[in-house]
């Protein structure tokens, strides 16, 4: 394993935010990443641990370690389950899956990033969650050294949450990650947009691979592709209210839509509030807000971090004030 010196890291985060590293190294193997938390030189500096680099949004050059985390491998395991190293491709993994004839994760077709920061914020889209098919993971506990195995509930996910972001925040490198995946061929199409495209093409019965075929479609239409326009997919999370609170928006816009929750809360898309605020396919020198997707904050080339993060916080404070509703940022600022 190399260490490297003053490494750009505009291809390591998918905004593309040219930010230089002080110190890089690529982590292969378990033991690169023991040796490096063995080196006294680096004991002491701030480490950002790097997956896909999808979900971050680096505002200034990082003066410490980023390890980058390149474990590799995909094995089903005896027991039927599926072990993927953190390292691994989301994508590649759900296009591995259906090759062999494994369903569960066809919705989750084309989101960005690494297998290994997926538990992180639990992602999801269409009706599926990460927490619907994960089974465990290994993660190795920085200040002891050992690996730990977290249980789908000790990992207390939640709506693009888990204990990663909070209680044991910072506390853990996530190395490998064990699925449930089934091989029933059952697919879950109850998101109306996903049907509508299987009924565009006169498709019936879909077969997982069909599904992850009208996700793709889906995705492409409305997101913009990362290699393209920079930018870490959904930028705010959807905020929960409460259904009385809704009611009474609902009274002044009839069209504002919602996702039931329970009996007291609904979430909203904040996609919508930010488009109401007026923010929606704003440009502003080289960054903005994407023309299909107000909810995806984008770097046409060039955009510094910071400038993004000053668009984002302004975007929170227009949402405030027309609705009375705080929008919490889902991508992690790097300050
Ligand atoms: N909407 C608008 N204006 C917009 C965007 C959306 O009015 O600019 C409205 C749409 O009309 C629709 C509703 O908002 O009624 C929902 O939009 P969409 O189906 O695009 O989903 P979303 O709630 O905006 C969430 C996830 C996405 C995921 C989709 C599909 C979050 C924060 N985002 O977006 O996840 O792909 O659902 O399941 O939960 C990501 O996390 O990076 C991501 C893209």
């Amino acid at each position: 394993m190399k260490v490297l010196e003053n490494v750009s890291l505009k291809p390591y985060n998918t905004f593309g935010i040219d930010c230089t590293a002080r110190y890089f190294a690529i982590i292969e193997s378990r033991s690169d990443l023991r040796k490096i938390y063995a080196e006294p030189e680096f004991l002491k500096l701030p480490k950002l641990i790097l997956g896909g680099g999808s979900n971050i949004l680096l505002c200034s050059d990082f003066e410490g370690l980023v390890i980058k985390i390149d474990l590799k491998g995909i094995e089903g395991l005896t027991d039927g389950s599926v072990k993927v190293q953190a390292g691994e491709n989301w994508h590649d993994f759900v296009l591995w899956s259906l090759k062999n004839g494994y369903n569960g994760i066809e919705n989750l077709s084309l989101i960005p990033g690494n297998v290994g920061t997926a538990p992180m914020q639990n992602i999801g889209a269409y009706g599926v969650e990460l927490k619907d098919v994960f089974l465990d993971l290994e993660a190795f506990h920085i200040e002891s050294e050992e690996v730990h195995v977290f249980s789908n509930s000790q990992c207390e996910f939640g709506y693009r949450e888990s204990i990663f972001k909070h209680s044991r925040r910072g506390e853990y490198i996530i190395l490998s990650v064990r699925f449930n995946l089934a091989n029933t061929g059952n697919v879950d199409v109850r998101y109306g947009a996903i049907t509508a495209v299987l009924e565009s093409k006169s498709i019936v019965n879909p077969t997982p691979k069909q599904v992850s075929d009208a996700v793709i479609s889906i995705r492409e239409s409305k997101l913009p592709d990362p290699k393209k326009i920079g930018n870490a997919g959904s930028f705010f999370k959807n905020p929960v209210i409460l259904k009385s609170d809704f009611i009474k928006l609902q009274e002044q816009y009839k069209d504002i839509p919602s996702y039931p929750i329970n009996d007291v809360e609904v979430k909203v898309p904040a996609g919508w509030l930010i488009e109401k605020s007026g923010w929606k396919g704003k440009v502003i020198d080289n960054y903005g807000v994407h023309k299909n997707q107000a909810l995806v904050l984008v770097n046409y080339g060039g955009a510094n971090g910071n400038d993004i993060y000053q668009l984002a916080k302004k975007i929170q404070e227009s949402v405030k004030s027309s609705f009375d509703i705080h929008l919490h940022m889902e991508v992690n600022i790097i300050k």
